[in-house]
């Protein structure tokens, strides 16, 4: 593992209770940064805080993304913990199910953008302002590989990380002139509790488009989220990085 310098750093993961979130948690972790893991599922939440305990500074916070007054709370807890946030990984999400889009359930369309689109910006509107005071701060957002390329029978899931991937280009280029990175990565499939959401057929077509033959693994997600959040990051705003397996062409 390289040694990724975030000693001192604040950082949010949001949905970090699980898989591709508690991976980020525990990689921030063992880069020196204390961690607040923001989820709406705040037993586990507070399960894993409690594990991740030894490598760090460690905080568990209740938090829907969907719902802006629990973002703010989320904000102000968070703040009086850890003294302020310098990091947001904007990671909770969900797949929804799988349907042809003339049979999507409408109540699902709704849930998905308001989790993976609504959520992200929730989160940036809540923190970004003191980022901006500080003059510092790295933004991730986790989108999707499915946000590029559009995944069939996912027609909301593909519509809300193309929303984050522009979500991200715009906020990026609003604070260019500051010592603020946005940048959101587009993984390929990760296989995590969110599998639960989708079809076995969903799953395999999933695995037949990546090259590399193999699902990406959460750590090799949270070691490029790392970078990203890391000082050395001082160029690149507003992009978009690859972790597809030879899947993305662009
Ligand atoms: N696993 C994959 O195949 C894959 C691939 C590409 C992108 N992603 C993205 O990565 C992110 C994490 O996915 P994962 O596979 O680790 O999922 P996961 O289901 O393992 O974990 C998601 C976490 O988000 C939390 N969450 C859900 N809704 C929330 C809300 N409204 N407010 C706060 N927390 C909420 C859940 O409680 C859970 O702890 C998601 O944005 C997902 O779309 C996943």
């Amino acid at each position: 593992m390289n040694t990724i310098d975030l000693k001192d750093r604040r950082g949010v993961v949001t949905g970090g209770a699980q898989g591709i979130g508690r991976a980020v948690a525990e990689r921030l972790l063992r880069s020196g940064a204390s961690v607040a893991i923001w989820d709406r599922d705040a037993a586990l939440a507070g399960r894993v805080a409690g594990e991740l305990a030894r490598l760090g500074r460690v905080e568990a916070v209740a938090a829907d993304v969907t719902d802006w007054a629990s973002v703010e709370q989320a904000t102000a807890q968070t703040r009086t913990a850890l003294g302020g946030i310098d990091l947001l990984v904007n990671n909770a999400g969900i797949a929804g199910p799988n349907a042809p889009l003339d049979q999507y359930p409408l109540a699902d369309w709704n849930q998905v953008i308001a989790i993976d689109l609504t959520g992200v910006f929730h989160c940036c509107r809540a923190v970004v302002p003191q980022m901006k005071a500080a003059g510092y701060g790295r933004i991730v957002n986790v989108a999707s590989i499915a946000g590029k390329e559009g995944n069939p029978s996912a027609s909301a899931y593909s519509a809300a990380k193309a929303g984050v991937i522009a979500l991200t280009k715009s906020l990026g280029k609003e604070l260019a002139g500051l010592d603020i990175a946005v940048n959101c990565i587009t993984p390929a499939a990760a296989k995590t509790a969110i599998f639960d959401q989708m079809t076995q057929a969903h799953i395999d077509y999933m695995l037949s488009k990546i090259p590399r033959g193999r699902f990406v693994a959460v750590d090799e997600i949270a070691a490029m989220v790392a970078w990203l959040l890391s000082a050395e990051n001082s160029f690149t705003t507003g992009a978009v990085f690859d972790l597809s397996g030879g899947r993305a062409t662009y």
